[in-house]
Protein backbone atom coordinates (compact mmCIF):
# COMPACT_ATOMS: atom_id res chain seq x y z
CA UNK A 1 0.00 0.00 0.00
CA UNK A 2 1.06 3.43 -0.62
CA UNK A 3 2.65 5.48 2.23
CA UNK A 4 -0.79 8.57 1.51
CA UNK A 5 -3.50 6.09 1.72
CA UNK A 6 -2.06 3.92 5.12
CA UNK A 7 -2.62 7.47 6.43
CA UNK A 8 -5.63 7.60 5.11
CA UNK A 9 -6.77 4.41 6.38
CA UNK A 10 -5.00 4.98 10.08
CA UNK A 11 -7.15 8.17 9.83
CA UNK A 12 -10.30 6.75 9.26
CA UNK A 13 -10.13 3.97 11.84
CA UNK A 14 -9.44 6.77 14.43
CA UNK A 15 -12.15 8.81 13.48
CA UNK A 16 -14.38 5.46 14.04
CA UNK A 17 -12.70 4.89 17.41
CA UNK A 18 -13.39 8.37 18.30
CA UNK A 19 -17.30 8.30 17.27
CA UNK A 20 -17.34 4.88 19.16
CA UNK A 21 -15.48 6.21 22.84
CA UNK A 22 -18.09 9.20 22.11
CA UNK A 23 -21.41 6.99 22.07
CA UNK A 24 -20.36 4.85 25.03
CA UNK A 25 -19.73 8.43 26.74
CA UNK A 26 -22.97 10.02 25.90
CA UNK A 27 -25.12 6.19 26.90
CA UNK A 28 -23.60 6.34 29.87
CA UNK A 29 -23.88 9.51 31.05
CA UNK A 30 -27.62 9.65 29.96
CA UNK A 31 -27.96 6.13 31.96
CA UNK A 32 -26.13 8.26 34.94
CA UNK A 33 -28.76 11.08 34.68
CA UNK A 34 -31.57 8.71 34.35
CA UNK A 35 -30.77 6.22 37.16
CA UNK A 36 -29.73 2.33 36.33
CA UNK A 37 -31.65 1.07 33.56
CA UNK A 38 -33.18 -2.05 35.71
CA UNK A 39 -34.98 -0.11 38.19
CA UNK A 40 -38.36 1.11 37.76
CA UNK A 41 -39.33 5.11 37.65
CA UNK A 42 -40.71 6.20 40.71
CA UNK A 43 -44.57 6.15 41.02
CA UNK A 44 -45.95 8.56 38.16
CA UNK A 45 -48.27 9.80 41.05
CA UNK A 46 -47.06 13.42 41.21
CA UNK A 47 -46.90 15.73 38.65
CA UNK A 48 -48.90 18.91 37.78
CA UNK A 49 -51.82 17.31 35.94
CA UNK A 50 -55.16 19.34 37.24
CA UNK A 51 -58.68 17.59 35.92
CA UNK A 52 -61.17 20.28 35.33
CA UNK A 53 -64.41 18.47 36.35
CA UNK A 54 -66.59 21.66 36.29
CA UNK A 55 -65.65 21.94 32.37
CA UNK A 56 -69.47 21.16 31.06
CA UNK A 57 -68.19 20.30 27.63
CA UNK A 58 -65.30 18.14 28.85
CA UNK A 59 -67.94 16.04 31.02
CA UNK A 60 -70.30 15.33 28.73
CA UNK A 61 -67.38 13.99 26.27
CA UNK A 62 -66.33 11.89 29.35
CA UNK A 63 -69.46 10.62 29.96
CA UNK A 64 -70.13 9.28 27.11
CA UNK A 65 -67.15 7.77 26.64
CA UNK A 66 -67.31 6.05 30.01
CA UNK A 67 -69.96 4.69 28.87
CA UNK A 68 -68.45 3.32 25.72
CA UNK A 69 -64.84 2.73 27.10
CA UNK A 70 -65.45 1.49 31.04
CA UNK A 71 -69.36 1.05 32.17
CA UNK A 72 -68.47 -2.66 31.05
CA UNK A 73 -66.57 -3.38 33.69
CA UNK A 74 -66.41 -0.28 36.47
CA UNK A 75 -70.49 -0.30 35.75
CA UNK A 76 -73.25 2.23 34.05
CA UNK A 77 -73.35 3.53 37.68
CA UNK A 78 -69.91 3.59 38.32
CA UNK A 79 -70.83 1.09 41.05
CA UNK A 80 -67.60 -1.12 40.65
CA UNK A 81 -68.16 -5.47 39.62
CA UNK A 82 -69.81 -7.84 42.36
CA UNK A 83 -67.91 -8.41 45.86
CA UNK A 84 -64.77 -5.82 44.43
CA UNK A 85 -63.09 -6.16 47.51
CA UNK A 86 -62.58 -9.74 46.80
CA UNK A 87 -60.43 -11.71 44.07
CA UNK A 88 -61.54 -13.37 41.05
CA UNK A 89 -60.45 -16.87 41.17
CA UNK A 90 -57.70 -15.70 38.70
CA UNK A 91 -56.13 -14.38 41.70
CA UNK A 92 -56.87 -10.90 40.39
CA UNK A 93 -59.10 -8.05 41.44
CA UNK A 94 -62.56 -7.11 40.12
CA UNK A 95 -63.30 -3.67 38.86
CA UNK A 96 -63.95 -1.42 41.67
CA UNK A 97 -66.33 1.53 41.92
CA UNK A 98 -65.64 4.80 40.71
CA UNK A 99 -68.05 6.61 42.96
CA UNK A 100 -67.10 7.53 46.61
CA UNK A 101 -67.70 3.85 47.78
CA UNK A 102 -64.65 3.03 45.87
CA UNK A 103 -60.92 4.24 46.35
CA UNK A 104 -60.68 6.47 42.80
CA UNK A 105 -61.06 9.49 44.85
CA UNK A 106 -58.28 8.25 47.09
CA UNK A 107 -55.69 9.09 43.85
CA UNK A 108 -54.13 12.22 42.57
CA UNK A 109 -55.50 12.84 39.00
CA UNK A 110 -51.72 12.64 37.72
CA UNK A 111 -52.15 8.89 39.25
CA UNK A 112 -55.31 8.05 37.58
CA UNK A 113 -54.69 9.40 34.45
CA UNK A 114 -51.32 7.02 34.23
CA UNK A 115 -53.54 4.00 35.38
CA UNK A 116 -55.95 4.89 33.03
CA UNK A 117 -53.25 5.56 29.92
CA UNK A 118 -50.77 2.72 30.79
CA UNK A 119 -52.76 0.27 33.04
CA UNK A 120 -51.51 -0.68 36.40
CA UNK A 121 -47.68 -1.23 35.57
CA UNK A 122 -45.78 -3.59 38.12
CA UNK A 123 -42.84 -1.16 39.54
CA UNK A 124 -44.78 1.66 38.87
CA UNK A 125 -48.31 2.14 39.58
CA UNK A 126 -48.49 -1.02 40.88
CA UNK A 127 -46.26 -3.22 43.09
CA UNK A 128 -43.40 -5.69 40.99
CA UNK A 129 -44.95 -8.30 39.63
CA UNK A 130 -48.79 -7.59 39.82
CA UNK A 131 -51.20 -8.94 37.34
CA UNK A 132 -54.34 -6.40 36.61
CA UNK A 133 -57.42 -7.14 34.34
CA UNK A 134 -57.45 -3.06 34.44
CA UNK A 135 -56.65 -2.50 30.01
CA UNK A 136 -54.17 0.03 28.96
CA UNK A 137 -56.46 3.16 26.77
CA UNK A 138 -53.37 4.59 25.32
CA UNK A 139 -53.70 2.99 21.96
CA UNK A 140 -57.49 3.60 21.88
CA UNK A 141 -58.30 6.92 23.50
CA UNK A 142 -56.03 9.90 23.25
CA UNK A 143 -54.66 11.74 26.27
CA UNK A 144 -57.93 14.49 26.04
CA UNK A 145 -60.27 11.45 25.88
CA UNK A 146 -59.02 10.10 28.97
CA UNK A 147 -58.85 13.53 30.79
CA UNK A 148 -62.64 14.43 29.50
CA UNK A 149 -63.25 10.47 30.74
CA UNK A 150 -61.63 11.20 34.46
CA UNK A 151 -63.33 14.95 34.33
CA UNK A 152 -66.82 12.76 34.20
CA UNK A 153 -65.85 10.45 36.99
CA UNK A 154 -64.67 13.50 39.09
CA UNK A 155 -67.85 15.39 38.22
CA UNK A 156 -69.89 12.70 39.87
CA UNK A 157 -68.84 12.85 43.52
CA UNK A 158 -70.18 14.73 46.25
CA UNK A 159 -68.54 17.96 47.09
CA UNK A 160 -67.06 16.21 50.38
CA UNK A 161 -65.17 13.86 48.24
CA UNK A 162 -63.91 15.99 45.32
CA UNK A 163 -62.67 18.70 47.78
CA UNK A 164 -60.80 15.54 49.33
CA UNK A 165 -59.56 14.35 46.49
CA UNK A 166 -58.22 17.98 44.87
CA UNK A 167 -56.37 18.19 48.38
CA UNK A 168 -54.83 15.20 47.15
CA UNK A 169 -54.11 16.11 43.84
CA UNK A 170 -52.68 19.29 45.07
CA UNK A 171 -50.55 17.05 47.75
CA UNK A 172 -48.97 15.09 45.16
CA UNK A 173 -48.31 18.08 42.66
CA UNK A 174 -46.14 19.73 45.48
CA UNK A 175 -44.25 16.88 45.76
CA UNK A 176 -42.24 17.53 42.27
C1 LIG B 1 -61.92 -5.04 31.15
C2 LIG B 1 -62.40 -4.40 32.33
C3 LIG B 1 -62.05 -2.94 32.54
C4 LIG B 1 -62.34 -1.88 31.73
C5 LIG B 1 -63.02 -1.89 30.37
C6 LIG B 1 -61.86 -0.70 32.43
N1 LIG B 1 -61.30 -1.06 33.62
FE1 LIG B 1 -60.45 0.19 35.00
N2 LIG B 1 -60.02 -1.39 36.19
C7 LIG B 1 -60.35 -2.70 35.92
C8 LIG B 1 -59.91 -3.53 37.00
C9 LIG B 1 -60.09 -5.04 37.08
C10 LIG B 1 -59.31 -2.67 37.94
C11 LIG B 1 -58.66 -3.09 39.27
C12 LIG B 1 -57.26 -3.41 38.96
C13 LIG B 1 -56.51 -4.06 40.07
O1 LIG B 1 -56.58 -3.63 41.21
O2 LIG B 1 -55.82 -5.01 39.72
C14 LIG B 1 -59.40 -1.34 37.39
C15 LIG B 1 -58.89 -0.21 38.02
C16 LIG B 1 -59.00 1.07 37.52
C17 LIG B 1 -58.49 2.25 38.18
C18 LIG B 1 -57.76 2.28 39.53
C19 LIG B 1 -58.81 2.53 40.58
C20 LIG B 1 -58.28 2.53 41.99
O3 LIG B 1 -59.01 2.96 42.86
O4 LIG B 1 -57.17 2.08 42.22
C21 LIG B 1 -58.80 3.31 37.39
C22 LIG B 1 -58.50 4.77 37.66
C23 LIG B 1 -59.52 2.79 36.25
N3 LIG B 1 -59.61 1.44 36.36
C24 LIG B 1 -60.05 3.58 35.26
C25 LIG B 1 -60.70 3.07 34.15
C26 LIG B 1 -61.27 3.92 33.12
C27 LIG B 1 -61.25 5.44 33.13
C28 LIG B 1 -61.80 3.07 32.19
C29 LIG B 1 -62.43 3.45 30.86
C30 LIG B 1 -61.67 4.34 30.01
C31 LIG B 1 -61.57 1.72 32.64
N4 LIG B 1 -60.93 1.76 33.84
C32 LIG B 1 -61.97 0.58 31.96
C33 LIG B 1 -60.99 -3.18 34.81
C34 LIG B 1 -61.40 -2.43 33.73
Amino acid sequence: MEDSKKTRWRAAGLIALGAVLATAVALKTKQYLEGPTAEPKPPADGGGLRIDATDAVLVSKGKALYAQQCAACHGANLEGQPNWRERLPSGRMPAPPHDASGHTWHHPDALLFAITRNGLVPGVTAPRGYESDMPAFAGKLSDNDIVAVLAYIKSTWPEKIAAAQREVTAQAGNRR
